[in-house]
């Protein structure tokens, strides 16, 4: 990964999460998911007075990123005030177009505390193949 793609992906999760709408929880995350195309996607958490509603900033920008065609996905930032880790729900989201994507998990100071793959955070992944014909 070039190091101005990496830099550039970093800043992106952090303006995004500037956006983030979480009045509830106040706890504020912005991802940036860097698109086979080369073009990247950002999202922020947008949180409803129906808490369940909301929905986290890694499946808003995969979901922006997919509406626009995309398919395939290289890596993703995501960023927090603490290096959070990208809940269940965004893990299997996301884990539909591929395993292999690398997250990095910045901190409020644009330090990447962790990298890691999708592979590693969701292991024996539920995936397309298993919804195969039972014959
Ligand atoms: N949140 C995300 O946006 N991404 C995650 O992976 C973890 C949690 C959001 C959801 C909610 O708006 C707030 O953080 C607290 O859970």
């Amino acid at each position: 990964m070039p190091d101005d793609i990496r830099k550039t992906l970093i800043a992106r999760a952090m303006a995004a999460r500037a956006r983030a709408y979480a009045p509830y929880s106040n706890y504020r995350v912005g991802a940036a998911l860097l698109a086979g195309s080369g073009k990247i996607y950002d999202g922020a958490n947008v949180e409803n007075a129906v808490y369940p509603v909301g929905i986290c900033a890694e499946r808003t920008a995969l979901v922006k990123a997919v509406s626009e065609g995309e398919r395939r996905f290289e890596v993703i930032a995501v960023a927090t005030h603490n290096g959070g880790s990208p809940c269940g729900m965004c893990r299997q989201m996301l884990s539909e177009f591929g395993l292999d994507l690398k997250v990095f998990l910045v901190d409020g100071a644009g330090v990447v505390v962790h990298e890691t793959t999708l592979r590693d955070l969701l292991p024996r992944a539920f995936g397309p193949a298993d919804l195969k014909d039972e014959g």
